[in-house]
C-alpha cells in the first residue's frame, strides 16, 4: 500500500490508477472490523481501494471529543495494507481547510433532526468534507458503513443533488461477537459500560420484533427507551422508526424502514439502528 499526504503525491498515485475502477473509503482512523468491511466491500466492487484517514474538525461540536478522539496513524496503515487498500491519504487539515476557507455544503431536510438536532452543524461538516474527498479522489464508487444511518442517507441526497459522478454504497453494520455495532467510540467505554452497552442493540431488536409482530409504534419504542433508561444509559436523545431515505419519523409502519437511537452511558454517546 501506497502512503501519500500531499495533493501532488495523491494525483500522481491516482493517475497510476487510471484506467482501472476505484472505490474510496473514507474514515476518521482508530480502525476497526467494521472501517475493514469497507475496504473488503470496495475490493468486490473495484479494482483499487483509496482509503483516507482525517479526524475533519468541522464535523465535531465544540464540547464534543475531537481533542481525544482516537489517533493510531502507524496501527491504522498496518490494518489498512493487511486488509489490500492500495493507496492512503492522510491529508493535512491546511490542506482540506486552508487559509480563508469559507465554503460549507449543507443538505437539508434529511439532516434536520436526530443527529442534526443534537449536533448542530455535524453533517455541514460531514457533507462538506466527503464532497472535498469526493471531488480529490474522483472515484467510481464510494462505501460508507449503515452504522452511521442518517450520515448515509446524507451523502446519498448531497450525491443525488450535486449529480456527483460517483455511487455512494451502504455496508451493513459490523458488530462485536455479543451483538453490540463496532465503534471507534466503543474505545472510551470501561469494562462495566461495555457491558451496559449491550441493551443498545437489545432495545432495538425489541421494538424491531413488537413492530414486525404488528404492535402499535409509540408504546413499543416508549418502552424500547425505558429499557435503556433501567439498563443505565443517562441519556436517550432518540429512539424511533423512520422512513429510510428522508429519516422522517413514522408513527405506522410504511415502506422501507428503519429504527434508529442514540443514548449516552457514562460520557459515551453511542449511536445504533436496525432494519425493520
Ligand atoms: P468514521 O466514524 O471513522 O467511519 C468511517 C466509515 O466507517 C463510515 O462510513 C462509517 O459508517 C463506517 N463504519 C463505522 N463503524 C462501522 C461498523 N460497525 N460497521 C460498518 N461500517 C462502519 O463516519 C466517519 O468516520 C466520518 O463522518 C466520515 C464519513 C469519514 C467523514 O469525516
Amino acid at each position: 500500500m501506497q502512503t501519500v499526504r500531499r495533493r501532488e503525491e495523491l494525483a500522481q498515485a491516482l493517475a497510476g490508477f487510471a484506467s482501472e475502477r476505484v472505490a474510496l473509503v473514507p474514515t476518521m482512523g482508530a480502525l476497526h472490523a467494521g472501517h475493514l468491511k469497507l475496504i473488503e466491500e470496495g475490493r468486490k466492487r473495484a479494482d483499487k481501494v483509496v482509503a483516507t484517514i482525517f479526524v475533519n474538525p468541522l464535523q465535531f461540536g465544540a464540547n464534543e471529543d475531537l481533542g481525544r478522539y482516537p489517533r493510531q496513524e502507524a496501527e491504522d496503515a498496518r490494518l489498512l495494507d493487511q486488509a489490500g487498500c492500495a493507496l492512503l491519504w492522510l491529508p493535512a487539515v491546511e490542506d482540506i481547510y486552508p487559509e480563508g476557507f469559507a465554503t460549507t455544503i449543507h443538505v437539508g431536510g434529511v439532516t434536520e433532526r436526530w443527529e442534526g438536532e443534537v449536533r448542530p452543524g455535524h453533517f455541514d461538516g460531514v457533507a462538506t468534507v466527503v464532497a472535498k474527498l469526493l471531488i480529490a479522489v474522483a472515484p467510481d464508487i464510494a462505501l460508507f458503513g449503515e452504522k452511521d444511518f442518517q450520515q448515509l442517507a446524507v451523502i446519498r441526497r448531497m450525491a443525488t443533488d450535486l449529480a456527483l459522478p460517483v455511487d455512494i454504497i451502504g455496508v451493513a453494520t459490523v458488530r462485536d461477537k455479543d451483538g453490540l455495532a463496532l465503534s471507534s467510540r466503543n474505545a472510551y467505554l470501561s469494562r462495566q459500560e461495555r457491558e451496559l452497552a449491550l441493551a443498545l442493540p437489545i432495545a432495538l431488536e425489541f421494538a424491531r420484533d413488537a413492530i414486525r409482530s404488528g404492535k402499535e409504534v409509540a408504546p413499543n419504542l416508549a418502552a424500547a427507551k425505558q429499557q435503556l433508561v433501567d439498563s443505565g444509559f443517562l441519556k436517550v436523545d432518540y429512539l424511533a422508526l423512520v422512513d429510510s431515505t428522508t429519516l422522517e419519523p413514522l408513527d405506522t409502519p410504511a415502506g422501507e424502514m428503519r429504527l434508529i437511537a442514540a443514548a449516552t452511558l457514562g460520557t459515551t454517546r453511542l449511536i445504533d439502528n436496525l432494519a425493520v
